[in-house]
């Protein structure tokens, strides 16, 4: 009888403690009970590697959703006590803006970008003004740099550090003791590639790994109501290494933009649970640190003396502020059978659909030339309005006649050949007014109601009709 017990219990626990084992993608997370060459979901090569599930008892589950969301009951949602989230200014008004407005109790954000392109370093200028403006008290956890490394960029760069506590440590159960001691209100993750956890067996830097130490310091935040900055790699095909699975557990995600070999740094949100997407924070690398740029349309147009070809200056409003960029773009005779189509800060297959616009309804083909297009100054512009800026810049650079100097230009084109208007018309025109540009073209419907005193305004309709404005 006895025996037979203890033959049952053996067997139990044998289930019990049985791994599973399945394969998981590099790059994108996915999953795949069998390995294969090539990831179902993202299509990439090799990637898949082999890890083991851990699977969790439904009790700890449970657990886990009470703690991030509250108990599941169901209430109407009038009755939802809503608190105005409060903010907290870093002391960066352009961090505060890509955040929608200043730092939140209890968010977590996740920083990206290249290496050396600055994470570090505005993280460490950001944790050093909250602390000496309103005395904050912030943890900055960093697995990638020693303390004197850290501690002799914050003296080089002149921050005061009376407060800001440092950790070096890639332990996740480590650095949560810690966190909870220390009584942190913001704490910062660099990088979240390096840390890992007792739990899982894989090594530091893989999905698993990664997604596991997020979910707890993501956890550990809520529960604790800190701010978490967490800092994360970008692989070579410009994704956050890993890290697809963890956009969608933190609550803003920031992008930072630009060449490294650049002086300008943009950075955007992607995602953003308190505030807008798409807004841009614009800084300058110095030999002092990051630097605020309260006034981006200055860096972004290079005027030149004289009028040239293949320039046209757009209005562009990427998030919820106007910005002057120039657009540029060369045509020359192609000797390939294929002709070369370059897009460098903006869209390759629009640039591709607005060249059969040109050819289908102002009649000038592009099929015997190459085709560069740049946005100059390292910014990404993902919004239609550049259509318009950009056939003319191309159309310019083709006939070798620079458009007027004083002219700004914002408008989509449509494939038959029609300008439609853009969002925020009047606060684009008022942005090139303050710049001092004295004409605009812009589609008929964006129009303004009462013209403009300081600029002249041609608006269109059809893509003809700004041939015949700009003589081409
Ligand atoms: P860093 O913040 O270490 O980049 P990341 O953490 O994203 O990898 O930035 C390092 C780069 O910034 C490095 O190439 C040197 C440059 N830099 C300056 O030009 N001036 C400065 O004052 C600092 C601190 C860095
Ligand atoms: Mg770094």
């Amino acid at each position: 009888m006895n025996c037979y017990a203890v033959c049952i219990n053996d067997w139990n626990s044998l289930s019990v403690s049985k791994t599973k084992i399945q394969f998981q993608c590099n790059e994108c997370g996915a999953e795949t009970p069998k390995w294969v060459g090539q990831c179902p979901d993202c299509m990439a090569w090799n990637t898949l590697q082999e890890s083991i599930i851990e699977k969790k008892s439904t009790s700890d589950n449970n657990r886990f959703r009470e703690h991030l969301a509250g108990p599941a009951e169901v209430c109407s949602l009038d009755a939802v006590e809503t608190t105005e989230t409060y903010r907290q200014a870093t002391g960066l008004d352009e961090l505060d803006r890509v955040m929608g407005g200043g730092l939140v109790n209890g968010s977590v954000t996740l920083i990206g970008g290249d290496p050396g392109i600055g994470k570090s370093t505005l993280l460490l200028q950001t944790l050093a003004c909250l602390d000496s403006a309103s005395g904050v008290p912030s943890l900055y956890v960093t697995g990638e740099e020693s303390a004197q490394q850290v501690g002799l960029r914050g003296k080089r760069l002149g921050l005061s550090l009376g407060a800001l506590r440092i950790l070096t440590e890639n332990h996740l159960e480590r650095i949560l003791n810690v966190a909870s001691k220390e009584k942190a209100r913001v704490i910062v993750i660099d990088s979240i590639q390096t840390v890992y956890s007792d739990i899982l067996q894989s090594a530091p830097g893989s999905v698993a790994q990664v997604r596991e130490c997020a979910a707890q310091l993501v956890r550990f935040a809520k529960q604790t109501n800190t701010a978490l900055f967490l800092v994360g790699h970008v692989t070579k095909e410009g994704a956050l290494a890993g890290p697809r699975v963890l956009e969608h557990m933190v609550d803003t995600v920031l992008y930072f933009e630009g060449d490294s070999s650049s002086r300008y740094r943009v950075v955007r949100t992607v995602k953003n649970r308190y505030g807008a997407v798409n807004e841009l924070g614009i800084f300058a690398m110095t030999d002092k640190g990051l630097r605020e740029v309260s006034n981006p349309s200055a860096i972004f147009l290079s005027r030149h003396e004289d009028p040239v070809s293949g320039s046209a200056i757009m209005v562009t409003r990427e998030g919820t502020r106007p910005m002057l960029v120039e657009v540029q773009a060369l045509v020359d005779q192609s000797h390939l059978g294929n002709p070369r189509r370059v897009a460098l800060g903006l869209e390759q297959n629009r640039l591709a659909m607005l060249l059969a616009v040109l050819h289908r309804h102002v009649g000038i083909s592009m099929s015997d030339q190459d085709v560069f297009t740049n946005v100059v100054g390292g910014v990404r512009i993902s919004e239609t309005a550049i259509d318009l800026p950009l056939l003319m810049a191309i159309v310019s650079s083709f006939k070798n006649k620079p458009l007027p100097q004083d002219m700004v230009m914002f408008g989509e084109v449509g494939l038959s050949g029609e300008i439609r208007p853009v969002q925020n018309g009047m606060e684009r025109l008022n942005e090139a007014v303050k710049h001092g540009f004295k004409q605009s073209l812009i589609a008929e419907a964006n129009k303004p109601k009462n013209a403009i005193k300081e600029m002249k305004t041609h608006s269109v309709k059809h893509l003809a009709q700004v041939m015949e404005i700009l003589d081409f």
